[in-house]
């Protein structure tokens, strides 16, 4: 408990999923939490929820793939709270194809939402860090974003992530901003349910999973409440790698 306390904290794409279990986490640690989506009811739901623990959470509206929406956002927390301290990038969809069987839309849309979102929430959210002189960002990529997979799309805009961070992290560090990504494997959520779906496809990939079993929400959110807090003061540009050993192989 406390390990948040005090601070702000912006995630995206936090209606459901592993965002939502961020936004849970940060408020038991005491963080002043707004998370934001495209899936309004179901955001909705959520801060309810989480108020009901006592904590303080809003839900806005927030398309990532939007510069308006993300100022419009930041300018309202900047208003109410005065300051943002921690910004998480966990907004992205999945396409499950690989480089033929992609469209040049499928390519576009996916480059906006995993790629171009998280540089457009960076963008939005230095202005109040900088006169902050302070501030952790951590951006979700993937294991996709490691090492090649059969998702060629998702594998390309998730490896952009990881170097847009180290980008950040090496122009912001003297502004005190820190900026990290994250790697996880296969997680239960609704993005993998079409996945893990087929008894075949699940089995090869717990095969290639040293640990044994797929991850849930809160294995990824635990690393993300670290790379946020105050915790790893001296930890950025890194990749903080959730995977079960998947890529130690
Ligand atoms: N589930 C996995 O196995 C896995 C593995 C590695 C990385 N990831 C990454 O983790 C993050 C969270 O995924 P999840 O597993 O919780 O999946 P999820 O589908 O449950 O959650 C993703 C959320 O992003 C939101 N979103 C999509 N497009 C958006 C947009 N344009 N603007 C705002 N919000 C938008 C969705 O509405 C949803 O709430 C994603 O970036 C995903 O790529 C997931």
């Amino acid at each position: 408990m406390g390990r948040l306390l005090g601070k702000v904290a912006l995630i995206s794409g936090g209606a459901r999923g592993q965002g939502a279990e961020e936004a849970r986490l940060f408020i038991q640690e005491g963080a002043k939490v707004v998370f934001t989506d495209i899936l309004d009811e179901e955001g909705k739901k959520i801060e309810a929820e989480l108020n009901e623990l006592g904590g303080e959470a809003r839900y806005m509206h927030l398309d990532v793939t939007d510069e308006s929406q993300w100022d419009l956002v930041v300018s309202k927390i900047v208003e109410i709270y005065g300051k943002i301290d921690i910004l998480v990038n966990n907004a992205g969809i999945l396409i499950e194809k690989g480089v033929e069987e992609t469209s040049e839309e499928e390519w576009d849309r996916i480059q906006n939402v995993n790629s171009k979102g998280v540089f457009l929430g960076i963008k939005s959210v230095l202005p109040p860090m900088k006169n902050a002189g302070s501030g952790s960002i951590v951006n979700i990529s993937s294991v996709a974003g490691l090492i090649g997979s059969a998702y060629a799309a998702y594998g390309a805009s998730k490896g952009a992530v990881r170097l847009l961070t180290k980008s950040t992290a090496v122009q912001y560090g003297p502004a005190g901003i820190r900026c990290n990504s994250v790697h996880p494997g296969i997680i239960e959520t609704d993005m993998t349910e079409n996945m893990l779906s087929d008894p075949e496809i699940a089995e090869q990939r717990l095969q290639n999973t040293p640990l044994g079993t797929f991850a849930v929400a809160s294995d990824v959110a635990y690393a993300v409440l670290y790379l946020a807090s105050d915790e790893s003061r001296y930890v950025t540009g890194s990749e903080l790698v959730i995977d079960g050993g998947l890529t130690a192989k």
